[in-house]
Order: C-alpha cells, then sequence, then structure tokens
C-alpha cells in the first residue's frame, strides 16, 4: 500500500510539521491546478477495480470526481483532463453532453439529469493537494517486488 500524504517531506527536529493530513495521499503541487483548467486524472479503485478520477480548480476551490458519467459508465473527458465547456463554466461528458455542476456534480442538463458524479474528498494545503479515500474508492495498490 502506498505511503499516506507520500511526498510530503520529513520535518527536521524542532520544525513544525508538513501539511500532511492523516489517511490521504498526496495528488498533486496546488500549482499543477489553474482556476477552471486541465484536471489533474489520477488512477484510482473503485470497488477494488481499476478506474480513473480527476481532480480541477473552480472558483477557487480544488473538487474531484470520479471519471464516470452518471449517465453511462464511461470517462467522460473528450481529451485528457479536458472535462469544462468551452466556456469553462460546466463539465460535460464528452459521450453524450450531460452537464454537471463543476463544486457540487449535480448533473443539471442532459440524459442523466438529477444524478450526480462520484465525490472524492479534497484538502488542501502548504501548496499540495491530497484526496481521501472511501469505502467506495481506494488507491491503487502497486505489489513490492520480491
Ligand atoms: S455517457 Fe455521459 S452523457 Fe451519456
Amino acid at each position: 500500500m502506498p505511503d499516506a500524504a507520500a511526498g510530503a517531506p520529513a520535518a527536521p527536529p524542532g520544525a513544525l510539521a508538513p501539511f500532511a493530513p492523516q489517511g490521504a495521499f498526496r495528488l498533486c503541487a496546488s500549482t499543477e491546478l489553474a482556476e477552471a483548467g486541465v484536471a489533474h486524472v489520477f488512477d484510482v479503485l473503485l470497488w477494488r477495480r481499476p478506474a480513473r478520477a480527476f481532480a480541477l480548480r473552480f472558483e477557487g476551490r480544488v473538487v474531484a470526481y470520479l471519471n464516470r458519467c452518471a449517465h453511462v459508465p464511461t470517462e467522460m473527458d473528450w481529451q485528457p483532463g479536458e472535462f469544462l465547456d468551452a466556456e469553462r463554466r460546466f463539465i460535460v461528458c464528452s459521450m453524450h453532453g450531460a452537464v454537471y455542476e463543476p463544486t457540487t456534480g449535480q448533473c443539471i442538463a442532459g440524459p442523466c439529469a438529477g444524478a450526480r458524479l462520484m465525490r472524492i474528498d479534497v484538502v488542501e494545503g502548504a501548496g499540495e493537494v491530497y484526496w481521501y479515500p472511501s469505502p467506495d474508492i481506494g488507491p491503487v495498490v502497486f505489489d513490492e517486488p520480491t
């Protein structure tokens, strides 16, 4: 199992501990997520099967969701990391055009109106973004060489 908060530097004795939320996994540097920009796409396990998720910054906050449309369980980006419409206001599924509110993940138009994307909790601090696993969505586990 990868280390929680992997990548966070160890604090020297007497120094303030770095921001490393317990149980969370490092996702990326805050600077990688521009406002309404390209999302950071990452691998997860959904019910122990490989899946993809994404995080993006919208209205200053980082939000993350499973990359799985509520209409048909398929990935939604029209180019890697590109989830937003031309005006950069809504998440739009590239398959049949479902429109999602970025801050809530709720589908507001399209074939699955009223449904929601699966949200992933995130936290940002000290220039880093971390995500929290849930009972449904966990980190990818790499086997250690023997
Ligand atoms: S698969 Fe996303 S709108 Fe149909």
